[in-house]
């Protein structure tokens, strides 16, 4: 099986035969919410019931093909049913399910993968199996190796939604009222530098990274008890809209970090494993952290997460048992192993990276183009077009975001956008001819969507 394995599927996507929603997809969906509630904003503005996936495509109930733009949600970035992930744990679900914590052959050779592929000396590991319990074992890792308990984060970043992460994190409005105070004691958020919309600028507009250090350095000394832990950082924030820092944050942030006594906790559950067009989004700045967590394309679809802490701080790790009901199961092993070794045979970083650029030529064209482009971010295949109402205003055009999602739905394209940020991750496995593909069907919902608005 070539690395080419996922084209047999793929020839004539988008094929629509019916129109999405389809009947089948809103009767299943109508009786599914007859009891599943508190569904996400994409799934109510576009309820169709998927049935299979293959490499890059999906196929709802109806019949109809759709082509991925994201990967599940950043998740399947190896495809979807990939033969080799997918006949490695099958393998174990035959063999031996579950073992505690012992050791079996497949974490043995898990561990030492994991320590070959990972930058600098990040070689102790734990593993779970969900994002939100890695970031809440990376808190708690930091809290065991410096004896402070309080912690930083900024605006808009997304970590989980269990106490912890969601204490460090930025949640959507409408939940935060819901369930009132969610923030613990000594979690603080602190805004975060966006290219494309500064808080501090320089004299001649951009932004000013040195600035978002000096009030972070204020707010330590005057709004914390001197007890910060830990810096939790998204290296690109996901949720908030594929938003990358100025090349010059992370490792400045480092810096800080260290100049302090502070730990550096990246997050790196969306953004990691590959999605960038290399193994950690930090390797793009040359950062190594001291605490990284690791999950959705790290099983390319299983439910397998990580935490990954610097040699010296591995001690502190037995103070944090790694004991959990199905953290580093054999098939979660297996689907993790596989993974790994699938983008190194595969050599998708390269992949990534190469149609990553290419596309983001293409969307640089697109943004000259159309009035309601404001910004268009991306690196390896991971990015987001912003849609404002207006270049000078760069106000955000939430409706004209839900028009385009609907729209690019409707011809085929099976996505998950935010709000006014066209949110994209494709499965890196993807080549230029379908990204194409892709980029047309949205430059077209984009088009449609402008004429409905009333812009030239
Ligand atoms: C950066 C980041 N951290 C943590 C999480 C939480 O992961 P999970 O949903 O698997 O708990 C997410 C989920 O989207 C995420 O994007």
């Amino acid at each position: 099986m070539g690395k080419n394995w996922w084209k047999s599927d793929a020839s004539g996507i988008p094929a629509i035969r019916i129109e999405p929603p389809g009947p089948k997809s809103e009767a299943m969906h109508r009786k599914t919410i007859n009891h599943m509630r508190g569904l996400s904003g994409q799934v109510k503005l576009f309820p169709v019931c998927f049935d299979r996936g293959y490499g890059i495509t999906l196929t709802d109930v109806d019949g109809n093909k759709y082509l991925d733009f994201s990967s599940g949600i950043y998740v399947t970035s190896l495809g979807h049913c990939h033969p080799k992930i997918t006949e490695a744990v099958s393998r174990w679900a035959g063999r031996l399910m579950n073992a505690h914590d012992f050791t079996t052959p497949v974490k043995e050779a898990l561990m030492e993968k994991m320590a070959d592929v990972l930058p600098g000396d990040l070689s102790a590991f734990q593993l779970y199996s969900d994002g939100s319990s890695a970031v809440e074992a990376g808190i708690r890792a930091a809290r065991a190796i410096t004896g402070k308990h309080e912690f930083l984060s900024c605006f808009r970043d997304f970590h989980g939604k269990t106490m912890a992460a969601v204490s460090c994190a930025q949640m959507a409005r409408g939940d935060v009222l819901s369930y009132g105070p969610f923030r613990a004691p000594g979690f603080y958020m602190l805004p975060r530098p966006n290219p494309y919309r500064p808080l501090f600028t320089t004299a001649d507009g951009t932004v000013d990274t040195d600035r978002y250090l000096q009030f972070y350095d204020e707010f330590i000394r005057e709004g914390t008890a001197g007890n910060a832990a830990a810096f939790v950082l998204e290296p690109v924030q996901g949720w908030g809209g594929s938003i990358f820092p100025p090349d010059d944050f992370f490792p400045k942030l480092r810096s800080f970090c260290d100049q302090r006594e502070i730990l550096l906790i990246d997050d790196e559950v969306l953004a990691g494993m590959g999605r960038t067009g290399t193994w950690l989004a930090a390797d793009h700045y040359g950062v190594v952290p001291d605490i990284v967590t690791l999950g959705k394309s790290f099983g390319n679809g299983f439910p397998v997460t990580a935490i990954a802490v610097r040699e010296e701080y591995a001690p502190a790790l037995d103070q944090i048992s790694a004991s959990s009901s199905y953290g580093g199961n054999p098939m979660a092993c297996a689907a993790a192993l596989a993974s790994i070794e699938v983008i190194e045979q595969e050599n998708l970083l390269e992949n990534a990276a190469r149609v990553g650029d290419w596309l983001m030529k293409r969307m640089l064209a697109m943004k000259e183009a159309h009035p309601i482009i404001g910004n268009v971010t991306g690196k390896g295949m991971l990015f987001g077009i912003e849609l404002v109402t207006d270049k000078q205003t760069k106000t955000p055009f939430d409706e004209a975001g839900k028009l385009v999602y609907q729209k690019a739905f409707k011809k085929g394209l099976a996505w998950i956008p935010a709000g006014h940020i066209l949110r994209m991750s494709p499965p890196i496995i993807m080549d230029e001819h379908y990204a194409g593909l892709g980029l047309d069907i949205i430059e077209e919902a984009i088009d449609e969507t402008e004429q409905a608005f009333g812009y030239p």
